[in-house]
């Protein structure tokens, strides 16, 4: 099992990550401070991991929340929901709310932990490659409305994250592939040797060995909690994360949210952005080509037929602007990625035409 550190003051907190980390009943039990503990889970997770988590809350006043499974439960309803059987738990200030889940539960949750008596323990258990590698870390917390996701947040860091991924085994093949293009994001942002080992280890890891697995989550672990220290609040660095998610958010609105899964649409924007910045004269074209061919190898999309003038519309949307220029996330090449000014909005419809 690894452990590694989120370094962040008294908000600091460590992550374990290992296959079995569920099963080692201490690493939840000595997070809970309190007397009483809230699980929420999801309808497709619970029935399978909830018992090795109740197992380790054994002698403390419990409760379980179960919602829907899927992004259509992340709402300021099931907060409610969530507030209710806190009250009902009797919840103190030092209670603890354990997320057990995909990002779903994970946002919803610790929502709803930063919201309760002004902010109580929280702890995220994350069942997906995806909440392993980017939503159980680094605090970012919401519900979405039907004008928008995410649009009602808080920042509150979780007390400690419990990566286990034997729990990857019963994940749906899409949703992983999907995780692994948060993963290949870390290398292409800011690491060029990951994603080397990436492409040396493509094979292992679509055949989910656990050994690779756990490398893959640990090194985008120290990825992001890295990003987390120097920027917490996302003033600056933290904004590279976003690379290709400009791009993807208007494919995922374009699709209405059903026909690309998050991962999916960032895979496709990630290309874009790569592509456009070798249309921009700021890197080699060839290191697109690296970032599509490891992409690929994950079976992940590629590419998109949306139009390029309803893409650059919902691009400005996204960054509220009716500016021609747009700010956007772009790289160096392969490991540098950057926050570039004044993209102007026909050069993005130019390059999202000029498919190759
Ligand atoms: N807070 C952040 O920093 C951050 C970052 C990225 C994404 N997000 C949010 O995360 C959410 C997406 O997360 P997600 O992709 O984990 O989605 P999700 O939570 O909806 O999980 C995807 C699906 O997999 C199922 N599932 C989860 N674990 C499983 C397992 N071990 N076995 C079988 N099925 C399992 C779920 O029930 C669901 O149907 C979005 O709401 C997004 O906004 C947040």
């Amino acid at each position: 099992m690894n452990r590694l550190d989120v370094r962040l003051g008294d908000r600091g907190y460590p992550i374990f990550i290992g296959a079995g980390v569920l099963l080692d009943r201490s690493r939840l039990r000595e997070a809970v401070r309190g007397r009483q503990a809230l699980v929420l889970t999801d309808s497709t997770v619970g029935p399978r991991y909830l018992p090795p988590v109740l197992a380790a809350l054994d002698g403390l006043k419990v409760a379980t929340i179960t919602i829907a499974s899927g992004e259509a439960s992340k709402t300021l309803a099931n907060a409610e929901r969530v507030f209710t059987a806190l009250a009902d738990l009797g919840a103190q200030r030092n209670a603890c709310l354990i997320a057990l889940g995909g990002g779903v539960v994970g946002d919803l949750g610790g929502f709803a932990a930063a919201l309760w008596m002004r902010g109580i323990d929280f702890v995220q258990i994350p069942t997906t490659l995806l909440a392993m590698v980017d939503s159980s870390v680094g605090g970012k917390t919401a519900v979405n409305l039907p004008h928008g996701k995410n649009l009602v947040g808080a920042f509150w860091q979780p007390r400690r994250v419990l990566a286990d991924i034997d729990t990857l085994a019963s994940l749906a093949e899409r949703e992983y592939r999907a995780g692994l293009a948060e993963v290949v994001k870390y290398g292409a942002i800011r690491d060029e040797s990951f994603l080397g080992w990436l492409k040396d280890n493509a094979a292992a890891l679509i055949a989910r060995s656990p050994d690779a697995i756990a490398y893959a989550v640990l090194r985008s672990c120290e990825h992001k909690a890295q990003i987390v220290e120097n920027d917490e609040r996302e003033t600056g660095e933290r904004a590279l994360l976003n690379f290709g998610h400009t791009f993807g958010h208007a494919l995922e609105t374009l699709g209405r949210y059903e026909k690309w899964l998050h991962g999916e649409a960032v895979a496709i924007g990630m290309v874009m952005a790569a592509r456009l910045s070798a249309h921009l004269g700021m890197a080699p074209l060839s290191d697109a080509h690296r970032l599509t061919d490891l992409l690929r190898r994950f079976e992940l999309p590629v590419t998109a037929d949306e139009s390029p003038e309803t893409m650059v519309e919902l691009m400005r949307l996204d960054k509220k602007t009716l500016s021609d220029q747009l700010r956007l996330i772009l790289w160096r090449g392969v490991g540098r990625a950057e926050v570039v000014e004044n993209v102007a909005a026909q050069d993005i419809v130019a390059c999202l035409h000029a498919r190759e």
